[in-house]
């Protein structure tokens, strides 16, 4: 059965430079592996109330989509030296109700990019620190900043520079690599 990739993309501006990098990183992906844009424009922002009361219906849908995905790619820009409070709010929302992450135990992919020469550093890091408290086993090397996308990504969308294609590739390779070892889910060693 081929194994299921989601992709979620921290930026939710139309022509975001994250969404076109995602799209030519899924592109790499091997045979086998089928790739699943996730949104998370349309989420409201996360109440704990919810987790019991007036769950809204987009909560549902999303938590829906993730829960019998294999890995989970990340496209994230910087926004004030961190991730984008979209994709932390994305985050949230999957960790709960408490005991039932959709998250637990599931290998992702921390890929960063920035217009400017920094490549997203601090989110890239910060979503880390999240991830490891969310136990999915990450990617650790080779790691994936990009730099100067807006120079990179071409007007269809498309990367410009066979360095980058190849940089790309060995990070796919590896993560794919990284899922093969952990097989499927982890069963899950803690509750949160
Ligand atoms: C609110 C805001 C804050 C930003 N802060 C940073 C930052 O701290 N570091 C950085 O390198 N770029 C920063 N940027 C620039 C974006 O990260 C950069 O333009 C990125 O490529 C946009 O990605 P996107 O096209 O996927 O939205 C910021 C942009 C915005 C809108």
């Amino acid at each position: 059965m081929n194994k299921k990739i989601a992709v979620v993309v921290g930026s939710t501006r139309k022509n975001s430079l994250s969404q076109s990098l995602a799209n030519n990183l899924v592109s790499l992906l091997p045979e086998g592996y089928d790739a699943k844009f996730i949104k998370i424009d349309n989420l409201p922002l996360y109440n704990q109330d919810y987790d019991s009361e007036d769950t809204p219906e987009q909560y549902e849908t999303f938590r829906d989509q993730l829960r019998d995905i294999d890995a989970v790619i990340f496209v994230t820009p910087e926004h004030n030296r961190s991730y984008p409070a979209a994709l932390k709010n994305a985050l949230d929302i999957g960790s709960r109700p408490y005991g039932q992450s959709v998250w637990n135990g599931k290998p992702a992919l921390v890929v960063s990019q920035s217009t400017g020469n920094l490549s997203g550093f601090s989110a890239n890091h910060h979503l880390r620190q999240t991830l490891t408290f969310l136990n999915m086993p990450t990617l650790q090397q080779p790691e994936a900043y990009i730099a100067h996308t807006d120079k990179l990504i071409d007007e269809h969308g498309k990367i410009n520079n066979e360095g980058t294609v190849k940089f790309l590739q060995s990070i796919i390779d590896a993560f794919v690599e990284l899922i093969e070892r952990y097989g499927v889910t982890l069963t899950p060693k803690a509750t949160f």
